[in-house]
């Protein structure tokens, strides 16, 4: 089984992905590490306990990660996304959780379980990169010792969705994500160009059943309740879910090297993602097999009508 590390902002989405790595027979989750981004720091380390208790795997450690963005950027705080994620994060309510967070923080679990069993632990970052930009600060080239890491970001050369050009991982927290894509441990970089060719509909989302599987019907209702919450909602985009679909099966998407710079000045482009050479170390996404992707979940949450 592969050991992964989800670094995330539990989110709907990154609870369906949370869920599909739970699912995944192939994966070893070894811990959560949160950070601040959809919802603030404390309500996404609830949300991940309370995420681990439902599936039964309340032994997997939630390590507390940054409440705030890398310092000297904006207002000093992640902007929420409570209009999307809803003011829980999740679009369904959970029992609260009876567990704790592991004592320790984010950061030195991160690196101790990296310099624990080098090149044997794969790393999913789903929200702003505070937490691994402070890793690489405090420890030059621990991520370095990932077997391999993917990260949900950016709108590479494509439209943003928090602003015309600004993804909102990248947006929250943009020299997090210079710094850690500018380091030089080789990543995989699912953006926004990416997600948004796998997505499911209102009808369909309705429709969707999980028989007989606990995790996917879980998955399936945090998909339908966020339609609920608003009529105008059309579409949801699988954002965090492709991320860890490609730390399961990388054949789900087609790469290219490249080098890319996240804009950390002020100004109308701050935060944007662009390619600034043809070679690098981010594997930036060409194509994705959206059938396989759903494949994908049928296989592991039981998805039925995907
Ligand atoms: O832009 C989409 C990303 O921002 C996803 O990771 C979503 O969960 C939010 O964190
Ligand atoms: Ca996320």
């Amino acid at each position: 089984m592969a050991r992964i590390i989800i670094d995330t902002d539990p989110g709907v989405d990154d609870a369906i992905a949370i869920l599909l790595a739970l699912a995944c027979p192939a994966l070893e989750v070894a811990g959560l590490t949160v950070v601040g981004g959809n919802v603030p720091q404390a309500r996404g380390v609830r949300n991940a306990l309370a995420l681990l208790e439902y599936a039964g795997q309340g032994d997997v450690p939630v390590l507390r990660g940054s409440s705030r963005p890398l310092p000297g950027q904006g207002n000093g705080k992640f902007p929420y996304a409570h209009h999307f994620h809803g003011w829980s994060g999740l679009s369904r309510r959970l029992p609260k959780p009876r567990n704790r967070p592991a004592a320790g923080g984010a950061v030195d679990f991160l690196a101790a379980q990296l310099d624990a069993a080098p090149g044997q632990v794969h790393i999913a970052a789903l929200g702003p990169l505070t937490n691994l930009a402070r890793l690489e600060r405090q420890r030059p080239g621990a991520l370095s010792q990932a077997a391999s890491i993917v990260v949900m970001g950016g709108a590479v050369d494509a439209p943003g969705n928090s602003t015309p050009y600004a993804e909102f991982n990248f947006y929250s927290d943009p020299a997090a994500a210079q710094e850690v894509l500018t380091c030089g441990v080789p990543l995989t970089l699912v953006d926004l160009a990416a997600c948004r060719q796998v997505a499911i509909g209102r009808e369909a989302a309705a429709n969707l059943r999980a028989p007989g599987n606990r995790l996917g019907q879980l998955a399936a209702q945090l998909a339908q309740n966020w339609f609920r919450r608003e009529a105008r909602r059309e579409r949801f985009e699988f954002y965090d879910p492709l991320a860890l679909a490609a730390a399961i099966a990388p054949e789900v998407l087609t790469t290219r090297r490249a080098a890319v710079s996240v804009a950390t000045a002020a100004g109308p482009e701050w935060a944007a993602s662009r390619v600034t050479a043809p070679d690098g170390p981010v594997a930036v996404v060409e194509r994705v097999d959206a059938a396989r992707f759903f494949a994908l979940l049928r296989e592991i949450l039981g998805w039925e009508g995907v």
